[in-house]
């Protein structure tokens, strides 16, 4: 038996949470692609963990080009996207083909870019093979890519056709991918559900398994946020919680050339960013102490010393969110509920930085 499918309507596309052999992908291949070309997009491991299954799955993608990416972070660049134009030209690929992409958050970023610039925008779908893709990369219509080290910094608003979200892929990611996806459910109960965060404490204190319906929830709370204002104007930004921190201890890994997990990160910015929020005198000491101990449990301790703290500030300083100058941040009110476009000295995020690296662990 395969496990139904549940739906979530976004802005102009659906969410399909559950088993893909029970979706519409099939009906969408036979009634919108049928002689049109198709494209799956992978990476090393999801052509060897996840492209078997789709294939033979699907008759109508047995003669699909696929086109294989290298896998990781460091990867996630212009350059790569340039050989696939080319290679999507060479093909003859037309504005009616449909691309799939077939991977983790990288993949999904990179292929909806891919997607979206080719002939002025072709249609793309995601089957999201991570954790961390599933619950957040691949929804939201957020695709891009990294400028060097500078996270996201080329990309553009465009909503795929539609989401498959298949728990089946996760069995072949270890516990520190999963914990990796974690992460940003984590998030999404921190800056709007204070249930959710109760259930994830819950699972990761019991080593429970993440199946579909919380992965489902998850996904809903990222879905209505972007719903309430799909380009971040506003209510959008609050996704960005752990971000300004965390990206920018990505960066910093990224320029060594020691790509760290987007996940481990956000965990680091997370617990970083709600010290900020009670040193703001926003979130409470004893709500503080229960999100660091969760995350000091679950989560290794990213090291870097204190001589890293200029060029993560200099990071935080290329920050999207930024305003006239200054450092915005998400910051957390309390558990379920967090307010965006708060400006945080300098001399805050530097001690911080120091709490986390002296204190924290
Ligand atoms: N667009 C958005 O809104 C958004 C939101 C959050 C994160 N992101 C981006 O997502 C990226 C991180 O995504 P990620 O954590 O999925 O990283 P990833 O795509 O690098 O995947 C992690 C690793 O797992 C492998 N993999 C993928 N599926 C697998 C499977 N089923 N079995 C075995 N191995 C598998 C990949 O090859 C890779 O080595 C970052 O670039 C981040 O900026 C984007």
């Amino acid at each position: 038996m395969h496990e139904v499918v549940k739906c979530l309507q976004s802005d102009n596309y659906q969410v399909e949470v559950g088993s893909i052999l029970n979706s519409s992908l099939d009906k969408i291949l036979n009634n919108e692609f049928l002689n049109d070309k198709k494209i799956i997009i992978v990476d090393e491991n999801t052509k060897e963990f996840c492209l078997e299954y789709i294939i033979t799955s699907f008759l109508q993608l047995a003669d699909a080009e696929i086109i294989e990416l290298p896998a990781g972070e460091e990867n996630k660049q212009l350059e790569i996207c340039y050989q696939v134009w080319e290679t999507l030209t060479e093909y003859k690929i037309d504005r009616n083909a449909l691309i799939i992409n077939l991977g983790g958050g990288v993949i999904t970023d990179t292929g909806g870019f891919i997607a979206s610039i080719y002939k002025r925008g072709i249609q793309f779908v995601n089957i999201p093979t991570t954790l961390l893709s599933m619950v957040d990369a691949s929804v939201g219509g957020k695709t891009g890519v990294d400028l060097g080290v500078y996270k996201n910094q080329l990309g553009l608003f465009s909503f795929p056709f539609r989401i498959y979200v298949d728990p089946i892929f996760l069995k072949t990611l270890d516990k520190e991918q999963i914990h990796n996806g974690i992460s940003e459910m984590l998030k999404h109960g921190l800056i709007k559900s204070k249930d959710h965060w109760n259930v994830l404490s819950n699972l990761l204190e019991n080593k429970i398994e993440v199946d579909s319906e919380i992965i489902y929830e998850s996904i809903n709370i990222k879905n209505e946020v972007v719903i309430a204002d799909p380009f971040e104007k506003g209510e959008r930004k609050k996704l960005n919680f752990g971000h300004t921190v965390g990206h920018a201890i990505e960066s910093y890994f990224l320029q060594l050339e020691k790509p760290i997990l987007h996940g481990a990160a956000i965990v680091a910015g997370m617990m970083i960013e709600s010290y900020i929020s009670t040193k703001s005198e926003l979130l409470s000491v004893n709500q503080l102490n229960d999100i660091v101990f969760l995350m000091k449990k679950n989560y290794k301790k990213i090291e870097f010393s204190s001589d890293a703290i200029p060029q993560l500030i200099e990071y935080m300083n290329q920050d999207k969110k930024n305003k006239a100058g200054k450092i915005n941040m998400v910051l957390l009110n309390e558990i379920g509920k967090a307010t965006f476009n708060l400006v945080v000295e300098e001399q805050i995020i530097k001690e911080s930085l120091n709490w986390y690296i002296n204190d924290c662990y």
